[in-house]
């Protein structure tokens, strides 16, 4: 599993249940990044997309407790033990795990890579990304060149894990 994630100068990626900024460019990357991808996500980010809505052409896997809990055309897992075996078919980077905050948290040690959007700005937050700067098993890669969008400069920056964890 790989993950995707949109971050400001102090790892928040979200506030009230919505994304802190709207960058073109950045969004056209993340269709690219996780075209042809499984996604996995919490209830919450599902809520946050347009329409509350699964991502099109896609499978979209959504963790829940909620026994019961249904999502047309997406498929819900209530427990990482579920989501290990819905996983167990498909190669792991055909696999991207897409927020949030909580689901970032779980399973982000149990990626290979993380592709990071670092966004050089501050804004009031309620949820943040795990600072992979500061576990030493994560190390950035390589950054790209910096793009400018809606007023604000940000990187593309992919990070990559030296031990990944099973999902447990
Ligand atoms: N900047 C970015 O790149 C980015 C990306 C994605 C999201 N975001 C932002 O992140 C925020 C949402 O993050 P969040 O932390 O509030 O929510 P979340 O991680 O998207 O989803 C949380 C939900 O996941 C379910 N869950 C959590 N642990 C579980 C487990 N072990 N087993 C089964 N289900 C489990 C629960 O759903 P139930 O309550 O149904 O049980 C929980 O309420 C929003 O502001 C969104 O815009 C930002």
């Amino acid at each position: 599993m790989e993950a995707i994630v949109a971050v400001d100068r102090n790892h928040a990626i979200g506030s009230g249940g919505g994304m802190l900024f709207h960058l073109p460019g950045d969004l056209k990357y993340f269709a690219a990044m996780t075209k042809g991808k499984i996604l996995v996500m919490g209830r919450s980010t599902l809520l946050s997309l347009p329409g509350g809505k699964p991502l099109k052409d896609r499978l979209n896997i959504i963790l829940s407790r909620e026994i019961g809990y249904h999502v047309p055309q997406a498929l819900v897992v209530n427990s990482l033990t579920e989501l290990a075996a819905a996983l167990a078919p498909y190669a792991p980077d055909k696999v991207m795990l897409i927020g949030g905050q909580q689901i970032y948290h779980l399973l982000i040690d149990s990626c290979s890579k993380a592709y990071v959007t670092k966004i050089d700005a501050a804004a009031p937050a309620d949820c943040y990304f795990p600072n992979l700067d500061s576990r030493p098993h994560w190390q950035l890669q390589q950054q790209s060149e910096v793009y400018h969008d809606n007023g604000l400069n940000y990187r593309h920056c992919t990070y990559i894990n030296h031990r990944v964890l099973p999902i447990s």
